[in-house]
């Protein structure tokens, strides 16, 4: 087992990574959570039917109340239509301010079931038990929680964060091979604005199996990397930002493709390859590292490129939140492993892209 604490000031909370673990979550949640009688675990219709029973009965054996509330697969969930529902089956079970609710799923349900345990009762306890790659490297982590308004993605949200975060990687043989490379593409980034050893050791295991054979150190790796930032800078003011890289260039390909062509694994790859070129002809980032970057994304099978319009860069980069006025900081690489605030005149990134994109 390894186990990482994130260690805010009266809300620490352990991170523990195991194969198997999800036949224990009984008794370490009733570690952390010794006076609960009811939890409710949320998770979605495909995440339910493979994992749900046998984390029931984990809880049952562990003295708990159990039910599992089950939501359809995929972003629409992240709704106020659903939201409302889950509200209802957790007040139907009879959960009480003192009890918990757990999310079993990816971000998706990890982002629904939070937000509905920091807001039930003005606040419930609340674990994750992340099954995507990505959530179990990034989005179960850090206590941001959030649905989707009609206004746009993650716009009603809390910091939530959670008492305990459960990953066991086996359950990752069971994610299909387009959802597994999109959490790769997360992965990557911790390398590439964290870590340079963490990236040369990705780089040596270009695909799925040889990932599989190390996850529990990939997951370690990129939770230690996660906490740091999320101690350091819980409420996204200053550091936290820097898990922006290829986030912003990523919106503007995924606008390109109406959200539905290019999924966000695939967009923020793609944004990544295009920022380390940016950075380059910025004079920021060494002219080896784009290639690099580019010929990992490759062997995993995630994209470089994205055709995008201005239009679409000038969207994605005006209605980023993460911007102010008419100013907006990108992340760009100073060298592999070290990522920086990059702060520009948002017109500046936008003659900066123009000229990068007529030579690439
Ligand atoms: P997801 O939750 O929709 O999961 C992807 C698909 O995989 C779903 O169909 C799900 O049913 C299925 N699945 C999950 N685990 C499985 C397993 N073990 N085996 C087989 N199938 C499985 O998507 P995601 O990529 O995990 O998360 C995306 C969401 O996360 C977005 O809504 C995004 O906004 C959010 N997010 C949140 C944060 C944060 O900090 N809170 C960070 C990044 C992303
Ligand atoms: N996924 C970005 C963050 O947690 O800040």
């Amino acid at each position: 087992m390894k186990t990482l604490t994130v260690d805010l000031p009266g809300r620490a909370y352990e991170i523990q990574i195991e194969r198997g673990l999800l036949d224990q979550v009984g008794e370490h949640c009733r570690a952390v959570l010794p006076k609960a009688e009811r939890l409710a675990v949320v998770t979605d219709s495909t995440v339910g039917p493979l994992y749900g029973q046998r984390v029931l009965d984990s809880l049952t054996q562990a003295g708990f109340q159990a039910c599992l509330i089950t939501v359809p697969a995929g972003e629409p969930s992240k709704s106020l239509a659903v939201l409302e529902r889950v509200y209802d089956a957790l007040t139907g079970f009879g959960l009480t301010r003192t009890d918990a609710v757990a999310a079993l799923g990816g971000g998706v349900v990890g982002d629904l079931a939070g937000f509905a345990a920091a807001t039930l009762f003005r606040g419930v306890d609340f674990v994750q038990i992340p099954t995507t790659l990505l959530a179990q490297v990034d989005s179960s982590v850090g206590g941001k929680v959030a649905i989707d308004l009609k206004a746009g993605k993650n716009l009603a949200g809390a910091f939530w964060q959670p008492r305990l975060v459960l990953m066991d990687p086996a359950v990752l043989d069971t994610l299909p091979e387009q959802i597994f490379l999109e959490g790769m593409a997360e992965v990557v980034k911790y390398g590439c604005i964290f870590d340079r050893t963490f990236f040369d050791f990705l780089e040596a295991r270009p695909n799925r199996a040889a990932l599989m054979a190390e996850m529990e150190h990939i997951l370690y790796t990129c939770c230690d990397l996660k906490r740091g930032v999320v101690v350091e800078d819980e409420r996204d003011t200053g550091n936290r930002m820097l898990l922006n890289f290829g986030h912003t260039l990523g919106h503007a390909y995924e606008l390109a493709g109406n959200y539905t062509r290019w999924s966000h694994g695939a967009a923020v790859a793609a944004g990544m390859c295009t920022a380390a070129r940016l950075g380059v002809s910025l004079g920021v980032t060494p002219a080896d590292l784009p290639e690099r970057i580019e010929a990992l994304c490759a062997a995993l099978a995630l994209p470089i490129r994205i055709p995008c319009t201005q239009a679409d860069y000038a969207a994605a980069i005006g209605l980023d939140k993460k911007g102010v006025g008419h100013r907006i900081s990108l992340i760009l690489l100073e060298g592999l492993g070290h990522g920086i605030p990059y702060p520009m005149e948002k017109d500046q990134v936008l003659a900066a892209l123009d000229a990068l994109l007529e030579v690439l």
